[in-house]
């Protein structure tokens, strides 16, 4: 597919990519077989902020994790709170994939799920029973969710909007239609590549919105959330440099507007 350098004029759009032959074993491959520094720092603190928003609040909500693709952490940090959670996602390879990690899903997530028992919320339960329980794979699009009311509790969004499409305005878009379908006060986290040139998986090349910055991340989310200062993260040191083609990871964590 895609894509080649990132051109302003013609930007390759989310509608332009072959996502049904995404190959989850090659993006696993890539990223998350062995857990990295990185990543290690993000389930971190996407597992503090959500045990001090939602601590006492029972296993009753409804999470969403959109742009799921094979990557279960986001998932897997929503998990003690939530009696359903949508896994979002357009590739029938993804959707396949993550069918398959539903009765029981698979060895290498599990020192993801140990930093997450790290706090005590985290504890207490059989993770793979209520992941098999709570977790619903549903193919859609990011962009009809501006379409639906709001209606989740909780939402993740990792590596998505700034990793599906070159366009600045759809990545805006992207951000604008996770925000949308969150219920006031809930809260969310969401990671993005910084100053992306795409990404390759198996054969194939991905595409990327390259003007990303913390700068940008926070005006797509300005008019929807309230993002504290020392909730927004950028992780650019060598250690984090783990994926090529970028200058760093931005993490926010936030809280939707009332
Ligand atoms: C870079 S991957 C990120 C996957 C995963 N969230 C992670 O943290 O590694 C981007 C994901 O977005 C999915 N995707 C692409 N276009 C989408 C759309 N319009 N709506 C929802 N998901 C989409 C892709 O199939 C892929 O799984």
């Amino acid at each position: 597919m895609t894509s080649g350098p990132h051109t302003a004029e013609q930007p390759t759009l989310n509608k332009d990519v072959p996502w049904d032959s995404f190959d989850p074993g090659a993006y696993i491959g890539n990223n998350y077989l062995d857990m990295k520094a990185v990543d290690e720092e993000i389930v971190s603190r996407v597992r503090d902020h959500f045990s001090d928003r939602l601590r006492g609040s029972g296993r009753v909500l409804a999470g969403i994790d959109v742009g799921a693709g094979p990557n279960l952490y986001p998932s897997l940090a929503m998990l003690p709170w939530c009696e359903r959670i949508t896994l979002l996602e357009w590739s029938a390879n993804n959707i396949e994939y993550l069918e398959r990690q539903r009765p029981s899903y698979d060895a290498h997530w599990e020192p993801f799920w140990k930093v997450l028992r790290e706090d005590r919320a985290y504890r207490g339960f059989d993770p793979k029973a209520y992941f098999r329980r709570a977790a619903e794979p549903v193919q859609g699009s990011l962009f009809d969710l501006c379409r639906k009311d709001p209606q989740w509790d909780v939402g993740t969004m990792f590596f998505v909007a700034e990793s599906i499409t070159e366009s600045l305005e759809e990545f805006r878009r992207g951000v604008s239609c996770f925000m949308h379908v969150l219920r006031p006060g809930a809260p969310f986290a969401a990671a993005f590549m910084e100053h992306s040139e795409g990404y390759r998986v198996g054969d194939l090349e991905f595409p990327a919105t390259y003007e990303i910055d913390t700068t940008e991340v926070l005006t797509a989310f300005q008019k929807f959330a309230y993002i504290d200062k020392k909730d927004v993260h950028r992780m650019a040191d060598v250690g984090h440099l783990v994926r090529h083609g970028h200058t760093g990871m931005i993490l926010v964590c936030g809280r939707r507007k009332e």
